[in-house]
This record gives C-alpha cells, structure tokens and sequence, in this order.
C-alpha cells in the first residue's frame, strides 16, 4: 500500500514568500519555475517536494502518497474505491505539474484532497541546499512527517489503517489530548493525528535534515527574526527527534528536527506515552498555539481543547 509521503501542497496569500523562507530558512532547494506560478522546493534528487501556491487563505490543497509501481497503484486505486470514496484517474498534465508517472486522486472522509501516484521524478546528483547544510533524511522513508487535525480520530484512523494500510507506531497523552503516530515505512511516522471535534486541520510538518548542527544552524536563523520560533528546543519521547517547530508564511509550523529513531520490526506492539518530551519543547509564550491552518467542519467550529491557550 502506501510506501511515503512523496510530496504535499499548501496555498497561502503568502506564497511566494517560499521562494526566499524555503532556501534560506529551511535550506530547502527552489525548483525550476513552471508556468502555474507555483513555488516547489527541493529537498533531495526528487523534482520537488513541497509546493506553495497562491491562495486566499493557509490550507492544505493535497497530500501526495507515493506507490512502488503501476500494480501497487492499481491495487490502492481498487481499496480506495471499495471502502466508498470517489477515485478520479487524473490526466497526463496533472501529472506532469507533479512530475510524478501516473496520478490519482479522491476526497477523504474529511474533505482532504489525497493523491497516490507511483514514478516520482528524480534527476540524480542534483540537489543543491538553499544554503549550507548537510541535507535531508529523504529516500524510501518519504519527505518527512505531517500532523493533522480529525474531528473523528476512530473514522480518521480507520481510513488510513484499513484503506490506505498505515500501522499504528504509538501513542501520547499529553495534557488531555490523545495524539496517534502512524507508520508506512521505516520512519518512525510519516503521519499523526489529534481531535478537535468539529474541525479539520494540519498543525505541522516535519523536515529531518542529517545533522544536529542543521538544527542548530535554522534556530540561529528563527532566533534572529527569519521566522516566529513556536516550540523551544526538545527531544521527544516517541521518536527521539530533537527540533524545534517555527511559524511558515503559509500558517502551519514546521518541525525542523534531526536524530528520529527508526520503526523496527521487534517494535510492532504499539507503546503509550504520558508525556511528549524527554526535554525541552516549551511552548514560545507560555500557551500551546493553536495550529495554523484549521476549519470548521460540518455542524460547526466546536471548542479548541484546553491545552490550546488564548494566544491569537
Ligand atoms: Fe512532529
């Protein structure tokens, strides 16, 4: 099923901050300019990864699964269909705006839009960082980890274990909020959920980059203004990630972390954790903020939870 997080795609009024955020900030690489005006950026010999595109306000626009090949994308495109969604074969231009081979995709139960698609481009020996740095832990285990908002955690993680075959790694309670991490490779999870009844939305996205000094190197840049720092220095508990989270120009934050342990075959049985951090993480200003891209969704906006503070 599911093999990574190939590539995802944001629209911001923001968006064409990216093109100097992404490189300079974040060490990302800016990709060839096509004529839709979007910002793709780099962060390995894929064509591109990340993909900003005007809009009128921060939200998610897709999250692009990768498959191995054309059978495995035929099987996910039958799973999908068969658990009741609406699959749409997109054509050959789509794909090619995505550079990727052959491309679907279809409307989660919560309005997402989600694509699969096998054949990600690659030019090898091409990635150059936006500036110095060491470069980004990539390949098989996907761009990274994202974090969404489910107003139905049970329905939400039912989609992604049952249709799309995610494994649940584990689990962390912290201050009343439930969060689950979920695996599709040897990352330790490429996806994570938390509820918020009522609402759909994505609080980060996490780039892991091949040394501490990267880390280090991005907080001296978000330190000195480049970016509004939300999350303090830390190493969680689950996954042994030390980062930090910052404020993007498209509204989410972006964990930008490096030391993650990998999933390993002895660690199948699920863990609980009563806490998030071995250390650090401290929220910048002494509240939990609230994610950045979040909507209402049917009956109405319902309450953010308690760990959230009042900040605006
Ligand atoms: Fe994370």
């Amino acid at each position: 099923m599911i093999e990574s997080l190939a590539y995802v795609g944001f629209v911001s009024p923001r968006a064409a901050e990216w093109a100097s955020f992404g490189p300079q900030v974040l060490g990302l690489q800016l990709a060839p300019a096509q004529a839709d005006g979007v910002v793709r950026l780099r962060m390995d010999d894929a064509a591109y990864r990340i993909s900003v595109a005007d809009g009128q306000h921060d939200g998610l626009d897709h999250l692009g699964w990768g498959v191995a090949g054309p059978a495995q994308f035929e099987a996910a495109l039958q799973r999908v269909h068969a658990a009741g969604c609406k699959v749409v074969r997109e054509g050959a231009e789509l794909a090619a705006s995505r550079c990727v081979a052959e491309l679907a995709s279809f409307s989660d139960p919560f309005g997402w839009r989600q694509e699969i698609s096998w054949g990600q481009a690659c030019r090898q020996n091409t990635f150059q960082p936006g500036r110095p740095m060491s470069g980004f832990v990539t390949g098989e285990a996907g761009l990274g980890h994202i974090v969404l908002i489910s107003p139905d955690l049970a329905r939400s993680e039912a989609f992604y274990l049952d249709v799309l075959g995610f494994r649940v790694t584990d689990e962390v309670r912290f201050m009343g909020q439930k969060i689950r991490f979920y695996n599709c490779n040897s990352r330790h999870h490429t996806l994570a959920m938390t509820e918020v009844p009522g609402m759909v939305g994505v609080h980060h996205l996490m780039l892991q980059v091949r040394s501490l000094d990267d880390v280090g190197t991005a907080l001296d840049k978000v330190q000195q203004g480049a970016a509004e720092l939300t999350v303090t220095l830390g190493r969680h508990c689950n996954d042994h990630m030390v980062s930090f989270y910052a404020r993007t120009p498209a509204g989410f934050e972006i964990e930008y972390g490096w030391g993650a342990v990998d999933v390993h075959a002895d660690e199948s049985i699920p863990r609980m954790y009563d806490s998030g951090d071995i250390w650090g993480h401290q929220p910048v200003g002494g509240s939990w903020h609230p994610p950045g891209i979040m909507r209402p969704i049917g009956a109405g906006p319902g309450a953010l939870p308690a760990i959230f503070g009042d900040r605006k």
